[in-house]
């Protein structure tokens, strides 16, 4: 089966709990070996021992544009080739327009769009050299706008406009970016939210569950693979139908 990944080497940031250690979880029981990243480096070391296949951990703040330089250039020598990169990190500081602080503002446009950007110039570039890459890069639904997220929804906006950039960019190196946006799905992003707000967003959904970590995970997996290689420059929403 195509889908497999063996042989292949996958960095995923933001892979110490949620979406993005189920997408590490992922790529590893395709066979991949994956690079962990997160802020938190416990985290991200118990995520690479879950996941086994000479997996490890590494503590980074992808916001840091020296250590993110660092990291790749470290990982491309002991490694020799980085054919995945999934840029999942993200945070959210939501507040209303007239409220919205330059910190909440600067510290979302920070992690969820310069640190993309930072990761995919990085690797990208290594990709590029070697003729073989595939990016996937997590956005949101938000990205279309929403309530109390100027924020978040220009940086995963961004998160879009950098993907179709970067796909048409590199496509004539074997090299495909596509973005998936999460619809609604449980993590500690979700769970920490108001109870009124999470029942009206659960009842907008067609197929009437919250999503699953593993339900983005199985489609980056998707993306990550032989399979989706005359796919790119796409969006593609896991939302549960919530969009119909
Ligand atoms: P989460 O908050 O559960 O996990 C995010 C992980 O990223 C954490 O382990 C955290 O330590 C790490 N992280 C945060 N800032 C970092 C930094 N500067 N450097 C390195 N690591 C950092 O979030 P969740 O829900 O798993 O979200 C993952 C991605 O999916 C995010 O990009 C989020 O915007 C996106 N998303 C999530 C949705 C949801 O319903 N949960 C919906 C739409 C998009």
């Amino acid at each position: 089966m195509s889908s497999q990944l063996q042989g292949k080497c996958a960095i995923v940031t933001g892979a110490g709990r949620g979406i993005g250690r189920g997408i590490a979880l992922e790529l590893a029981q395709r066979g991949a070996q994956v690079l962990v990243v997160d802020m938190d480096g416990e985290a991200a070391a118990a995520t690479a021992e879950q996941c086994g296949g000479g997996a490890s951990g590494y503590q980074l703040d992808v916001s840091d544009v020296h250590a993110v330089n660092e990291f790749v250039a470290s990982m491309i020598e002991a490694h020799g080739q980085i054919h995945i990169l999934v840029n999942n990190a993200g945070i959210n500081r939501d507040a209303m327009l007239h409220k919205m602080t330059d910190e909440q503002w600067d510290s979302v446009l920070a992690v969820d769009l310069s640190a993309v950007f930072y990761f995919c110039r990085a690797v990208g570039t290594h990709m590029r050299e070697h003729s073989y890459g595939r990016i996937v890069n997590i956005a949101s639904a938000s990205w279309m706008g929403n309530i109390g997220q100027t924020n978040y929804a220009a940086a995963k906006g961004g998160v879009v406009s950098l993907t179709r950039s970067i796909a048409k960019e590199l496509a004539f190196k074997n090299v495909t970016a596509n973005a998936v946006c999460p619809g609604f799905i449980e993590t500690e992003m979700t769970l920490s939210m108001p109870e009124e707000a999470f029942n009206a967003m659960l009842a907008k959904i067609p197929l009437r569950r919250i999503g699953h970590p593993e339900d983005v995970a199985r489609v980056v997996a998707f993306l990550s693979s032989d399979d989706a290689a005359y796919v790119t420059g796409e969006v593609l929403t896991v939302g549960g139908g919530f969009r119909l």
